[in-house]
């Protein structure tokens, strides 16, 4: 494919050189994210809305390609000939296998194990499955899966270490009586040739070709077992939403140069998947001077008693979080109490997992610490703001006295200063924390608060 015809065929032609000076090829061209494009000194967001969606319709065409591959292979009786669509293209590639089979298998009868491996590989399956895993072969107690398949998505890589710490979590369940089952992962991003995913006989022997599903595997021998090692690129794009050790530099046979590992340790606590992702320094704010002047005006009439509710629709990448970014830095010297939720895809129906984090986050919560240690750290911070302890209710009463204290703490935060409430990514959601959220809105109007909520336009406030 020619970048630059294609360029041209779209009537942006002036980006031709950034794209040619940054070698995008035809390759990674459908892997460009509305940051790459920013990068490229796209800054029109007319212009990288046209890109992004000419870059989803090569996707879209791609993966029918791919698809209606399948379609004539499996019409064809015989061995299948070569998948004609063998492309290169960006996957996350997981590999899980079991420590200790072999030693298993000396304890088990071969019909007792057969059955063992069984329930292992549907667990596997299952969990991948829940993240958008897709399994491309099982080979001997290892399984190797693949996220970004049939659809690539900037959030691949996210997927992928979501699932291994499930899997890590539930492999454990498809023990025999009085055994242990432990896995232990690699994950590795980057390009692999999809064509060998469609094939059937000879063609699917060779699943396990090309760098990335190699170095994925690869990475998983160096993982401790339980545990789950990815590979530098993947590092890079889950940015901060997980805590990850440096295991170093290693040479990894039939890799070529040194290979840099992580292990993942858990979820960060972070305060926004937008901070996550982007680190402290952020590129100046383009344009955008009347939305920010308008956040502006209402939020001196919220620190004037007049409390004020915001929302801010628009498509992902538009740019919601940037500007949400940008009041808070125009802001950042004034006194008064800014309080962050934000929702995430992985927890649409946990009640109230927004508010939750954010307490976490508040108290001081680190990884592997006591409940006990954190029922202290929780109590030292609530109990000054008025708030009892929990009592055996039901869960309607539970619920209500929840909101009554969060309630009662708002007001009293907002006697003290003014209250700046960012809620982003409200299309996701669970329905407690909505419900929370219009409980406060309808008693906003005398309080000096200003609630700012995004959401994508299918969602409807
Ligand atoms: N006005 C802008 N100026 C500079 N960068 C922007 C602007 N709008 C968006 N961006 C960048 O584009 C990317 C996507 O924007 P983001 O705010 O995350 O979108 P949304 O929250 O609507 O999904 C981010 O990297 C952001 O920094
Ligand atoms: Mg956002």
């Amino acid at each position: 494919m020619d970048i630059a015809a294609w360029l041209l065929s779209l009537g942006l032609q002036q980006y031709e050189p950034a794209f040619r000076e940054n070698d995008i090829e035809a390759d990674t061209l459908p892997q460009l994210t509305a940051d790459d494009l920013v990068a490229l000194g796209v800054i029109s967001i007319g212009h990288r809305r046209k890109l992004l969606a000419a870059i989803d319709a090569l996707r879209a065409r791609s993966d029918t390609a791919a698809i209606s591959t399948t379609r004539s292979m499996a019409a064809v009786p015989g061995p299948a000939p070569p998948p004609a669509e063998a492309e290169r293209r960006q996957l996350t590639v997981m590999f899980v296998d079991v420590v200790g089979s072999t030693a298993l298998a000396g304890r088990l009868d071969p019909e007792d194990m057969r059955e063992v491996i069984g329930t292992y590989h549907r667990c596997v399956a299952e969990t991948v499955g829940r993240y958008g895993g897709f399994v491309a072969k099982y080979m001997g107690d290892g399984v190797l899966v693949y996220f970004g398949w049939p659809q690539a998505d900037e959030a691949d890589p996210e997927r992928a270490v979501r699932a291994a710490l499930a899997t890590l979590e539930k492999v454990g369940q498809a023990a025999p009586a009085g055994e242990r089952l432990v896995a232990r992962i690699g994950i590795a991003s980057g390009l692999a040739v999809v064509g060998d995913l469609l094939g059937a006989g000879a063609a699917q022997e060779q699943t396990v070709i090309g760098e990335t599903p190699n170095l994925a595997a690869r990475l998983q021998s160096l993982a401790d077992p339980g545990s789950a090692v990815i590979d530098a690129q993947t590092r890079r794009r889950i940015g901060g939403l997980f805590e990850c050790h440096e295991l170093g530099e290693f040479r990894l046979k039939g890799l070529s140069g040194a290979v840099y590992a992580w292990e993942v340790l858990g979820e960060a606590m972070v305060e926004s998947r937008f901070a996550a992702m982007h680190g402290a320094s952020l590129p100046p704010l383009v344009g955008r001077d009347d939305e920010l002047e308008l956040l502006l005006r209402r939020w001196q009439q919220a620190k004037d008693g007049e409390g004020q509710v915001v929302l801010i629709s628009g498509d992902p990448g538009i740019g919601k979080s940037r500007l949400i970014a940008a009041l808070e830095e125009r802001v950042a010297g004034e006194a008064h109490l800014r309080l962050k939720y934000f929702c995430s895809p992985h927890h649409l129906d946990s009640a109230l997992q927004p508010i939750i984090a954010r307490w976490q986050n508040d108290a001081g919560f680190v990884r592997s610490e006591s409940a006990d240690a954190r029922l202290d750290k929780l109590e030292a911070l609530l109990l000054p703001l008025g708030a009892t302890p929990p009592l055996a209710l039901s869960p309607e009463r539970k619920k209500e006295q929840t909101f009554g204290a969060l309630n009662r703490i708002l007001d009293e935060r907002a006697r003290r200063s003014p209250v700046l409430i960012l809620f982003e990514d409200a299309h996701w959601a669970d329905p407690s924390s909505l419900e929370l959220l219009d409980r406060l809105i309808m008693r906003l109007a005398s309080l000096p608060v200003m609630v700012i909520i995004s959401f994508r336009p299918e969602f409807h406030a």
